[in-house]
């Protein structure tokens, strides 16, 4: 196993993580992650999981994946940067008559041994850590010789790639050290963080689906409801730019809708999973 690259440790990244805490925790998630609940569900079904595994959720929000999974019996932990998630996430486990044993921790120092789970799973959450080679050391460091990792990714082509570069155009640049979060979505990159680990990947571009009544109504949707939205509108200066990257949002968002006479925008994703190999006898 490798070991965790030390040069990224040292940089502090405790007052971005309190942003994306802050910016996560702002808004009605939930009501966001309900357009991509088909996506965790298809993720947990072909990684074939089974009642007798131990899963990981890493960064699961509003639970999407972890309650999934605690369907099938098995035993789960949902970990997420924002606790503020776990009062709605505790709400859908018990009306889905399941546990998930739900912690406040970072994808990028797992508060777990090594080959602790069967499974380790993150949907659209773990790509947003700063810090890209840390998360993945982490994610296959607590996976068992056997297990699989399974992500989904936004990538940077498809509209959330899309917006993400767009809003970022309005806000100061980050820090070195913060790697961009739709890098993840790329495969050569992400063959490139976990087979020198030893990880077997294997990837497919995916779509989700967000079906809407017309374009202003996703545009109204995301801003009443989306953390990074809502975030930019009360940071983002002069205030008055706010209207200006809305449109620019909008025209963008009218370039992917597919609908015919609704709206149907459907965001591209990389699906990535990573066997870990059982250790080779001796
Ligand atoms: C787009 S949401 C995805 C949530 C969920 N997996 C889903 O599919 O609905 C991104 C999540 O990543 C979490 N997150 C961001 N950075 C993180 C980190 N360093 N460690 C753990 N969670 C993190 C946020 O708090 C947020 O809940």
């Amino acid at each position: 196993m490798p070991a965790r690259p030390e040069a990224a440790i040292t940089e502090d990244t405790s007052l971005l993580k309190e942003l994306n805490r802050y910016m996560w925790g702002s808004g009605d998630y939930e009501a966001v992650a309900a357009l991509v609940l088909k996506d965790a569900q298809a993720l947990v079904a072909d990684a074939r999981v089974r009642p007798d595994h131990q899963v990981l959720d890493v960064a699961t929000g509003t639970g999407n994946v972890a309650v999934e999974v605690a369907g099938t019996g098995a035993t789960v932990i949902g970990l997420d940067l924002t606790p503020e998630h776990f009062d709605v996430a505790r709400r859908r486990a018990a009306e889905a008559g399941v546990e998930v044993d739900w912690r406040e921790g970072d994808a990028e120092a797992l508060p777990f041994p090594d080959d602790s789970f069967d499974r380790v799973f993150s949907t659209f959450g773990s790509q947003f850590a700063p810090r890209h080679d840390l998360v993945a050391v982490e994610l296959y460091r607590v996976c068992r010789p056997g297990g699989l990792v399974g992500l989904c990714n936004w990538t940077h082509e498809g509209w959330t790639g899309r917006f993400t570069e767009i809003t970022a155009q309005y806000f100061p640049p980050q820090p070195p050290h913060v790697m961009p979060s739709m890098k993840w979505g790329d495969e050569a990159y992400v063959r490139a963080l976990f087979e020198p680990l030893g990880g077997e990947v294997e990837v497919e571009r995916r779509r989700a689906d967000y079906p809407f009544l017309s374009v202003d109504a996703l545009m109204e949707f995301f801003a009443a409801n989306f953390g990074p939205w809502i975030v930019a509108r009360r940071t983002i200066t002069p205030p008055e730019r706010w209207a200006e990257l809305f449109a620019e949002l909008r025209a963008m968002t009218e370039r992917f809708d597919e609908g015919r006479g609704s709206t149907l925008v459907r965001p591209e994703y990389l699906r990535v999973l990573v066997r870990k190999p059982r250790a080779a006898a001796v």
